[in-house]
């Protein structure tokens, strides 16, 4: 039986703490970084309290589900990718999935055009959450706590209450008026009918209540039996389309992960129903064929943009759920094929893309969430959740305390039309029965020789990229919080346009792009919410990056643990 005994107090982040023994050959310290300091807090109470990285990933991902109710929750779905200390490796796909009665023309109206406010907006918008399942799953598989302390922290915060900040209110500024016409909705988030203020204590009983339930029945205790009913009854007076079925029917799918090389590095990540793993691979693959480093940093850009948008590219033509769809993963993440796609760029000129008709993108919007762990036996958990389009889709099912998801307007509601992140798909991520909605969610382990590194992100479509760019800042000998800091660029495909955050090109460049045939709007508006670990064998350190762009929100923090 595992013994615990815990060595120091919490320390804040960054840390550089030597191990006391000097070995390498361990973590000196376990880590987290989350997008909301209430839930570093709450996974390094875990930690402390001789959970591992993935008792504590449990904790962040409730806790998260509480207090950053805008990105994610009980009422949506999420990836976990795990590797334990013993090497093995698992990517836990806890991802909602289309409602038995969905059907491929569903929110198309009678000209066949996609009805956006059913698409984003009430119950109709709403997969079958994945994220209760999840947490049970990973608890009992892979974690050494039972749910009923790993969920302690959350409840209790659910109980006493937790801070409305910043990003709870700016995220709320879009979706206030939505919100106030649920009524169980307004009653949790928009108290007195006002958006709560800074430092707003908020509690949430009926969240608590649930959590307890998963604690003491397990999976069942969210997907069969009352709270069920009451889930399914509430949608349906709403206006949606579950069955009990649907709820019943529900099961995590445990799938390897997709790993690759690239000059020296491993890199483990999320394999379909996500994008980003094929995407990263293809991307990587075909950087291998150039001498990278060699390159002006606008050589760079553009190399990396024009892999870029043919990564995005086969995403719309051949991604969706693997348990639904032939997907030829092995072929487009092959060396052989971004062979074939270094051929068709020009390395001084853009390649435009006009095999679609061409589309604005909406306006990124910041959503999701990701948070990295690390513990001292070297347990790794990345972990990206969501509701998908800020608080989801404003629905709540009075007595639940959470909101639903809006994750059906991940799949391709009508072929060639875009989604909310301006993406575009094909058949294979077409709406059916069961089946789960194409994700970008990247959650990824960068793995060298000196150094091992979890990162992930929100934000929509720019996920992959993101990750991408802060991939190869750690290749680079970065830190954690540079990797976060990174301005960033990023490609899609459609539209044709290099997006980038102030600060991330020059003036110089700017031109110097453009006179290679790129549309560059730089200066947009920042995205993405970063949250890297990293543990650097050599110096004996680990650190935890949390991005700069909601400032003070987010936390890395760390806790010096033995297991015994
Ligand atoms: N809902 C965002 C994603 O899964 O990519």
């Amino acid at each position: 039986m595992i013994q615990r005994a815990i060595v120091a107090l919490l320390l804040l982040f960054p840390l550089a703490a030597p191990a006391a023994d000097g070995a390498a050959s361990r973590p000196p310290q376990a880590a987290i970084a989350s997008a909301n300091a209430q839930a570093t807090d709450a996974g390094l109470e875990i930690l402390a309290a001789g959970g591992n990285a993935f008792d504590a990933a449990v904790a962040v991902s409730a806790t998260l589900g509480l207090v950053e109710p805008e990105s994610s929750g009980l009422g949506g779905g999420g990836f976990f990718l795990l590797k334990r200390a013993d090497g093995s490796e698992v990517f836990v796909d806890a991802r909602e999935r289309a409602p038995l009665a969905a059907t491929r023309d569903m929110y198309l109206d009678a000209q066949g055009n996609p009805n956006r406010d059913q698409t984003v907006n009430g119950p109709l918008a709403a997969a079958i959450p994945g994220l209760p399942a999840g947490l049970v799953h990973v608890a009992a598989k892979y974690g050494r706590l039972p749910l009923s302390k790993s969920l302690a922290p959350a409840i209790r915060l659910a109980e006493r209450g937790w801070l409305f900040g910043d990003k709870n209110i700016t995220m709320m500024g879009w979706r206030r008026d939505i919100l106030s016409k649920n009524a169980a909705a307004a009653k949790l988030f928009l108290p007195g009918g006002k958006v709560p203020a800074k430092g707003q204590r908020m509690r949430n009983p009926d969240y608590a209540r649930v959590l307890r339930r998963l604690a003491a029945e397990g999976h069942d205790g969210f997907y069969r039996g009352p709270l069920a009913k009451q889930l399914v009854d509430g949608v349906r007076d709403g206006g949606g389309n579950w069955v009990l079925k649907d709820l019943a029917q529900y099961a995590v799918v445990e799938r390897a992960p997709i790993s690759f090389d690239y000059r020296g590095w491993r890199i483990v990540t999320a394999p379909p129903p996500s994008s980003g793993g094929a995407a990263l691979a293809q991307i990587f693959h075909v950087l291998s064929g150039y001498d990278v480093a060699g390159m002006s940093r606008v050589g760079r850009v553009h190399l990396l943009t024009e892999a870029m948008r043919r990564a995005y590219r086969d995403r719309a033509i051949y991604l969706g759920d693997p348990d639904h769809v032939n997907i030829p993963v092995d072929l487009i993440t092959s060396p052989a094929y971004a062979a074939g796609l270094r051929a068709s760029i020009h390395l001084q000129k853009a390649t435009p893309s006009d095999l679609l008709p061409g589309i604005n993108a909406e306006p990124e919007r910041p959503d999701t969430t990701h948070f990295s762990i690390i513990d001292t036996e070297g347990n790794l958990a990345a972990v990206t959740q969501t509701v998908n389009l800020p608080y989801g889709n404003a629905f709540v099912v009075p007595g639940t305390g959470f909101l639903l998801n809006n994750e059906m307007d991940d799949f391709s509601v009508k072929p060639g039309v875009p989604n909310a992140f301006g993406l575009v798909g094909e058949d294979a991520n077409a709406i059916a029965p069961g089946k789960r909605p194409l994700s970008s969610m990247t959650p990824t382990l960068l793995l060298g020789a000196d150094r091992t590194a979890v990162i992930g992100t929100p934000g929509g479509s720019r996920i992959i990229t993101m990750v991408l760019l802060g991939l190869l800042e750690l290749m680079d000998g970065k830190g954690a919080q540079d990797a976060a800091n990174l301005p960033r660029f990023h490609h899609q495909y459609l539209p044709d346009v290099l997006s980038a955050e102030p600060g991330a090109f020059t003036e110089e460049e700017i031109a110097q792009l453009q006179a290679r045939g790129h549309t560059v709007a730089p200066g947009e508006r920042p995205w993405g919410n970063m949250q890297v670990v990293l543990w650097d064998r050599k110096a004996s350190t680990v650190e935890a990056g949390t991005d700069p762009r909601w400032k003070g929100v987010g936390k890395g923090g760390a806790v010096n643990q033995v297991f015994q």
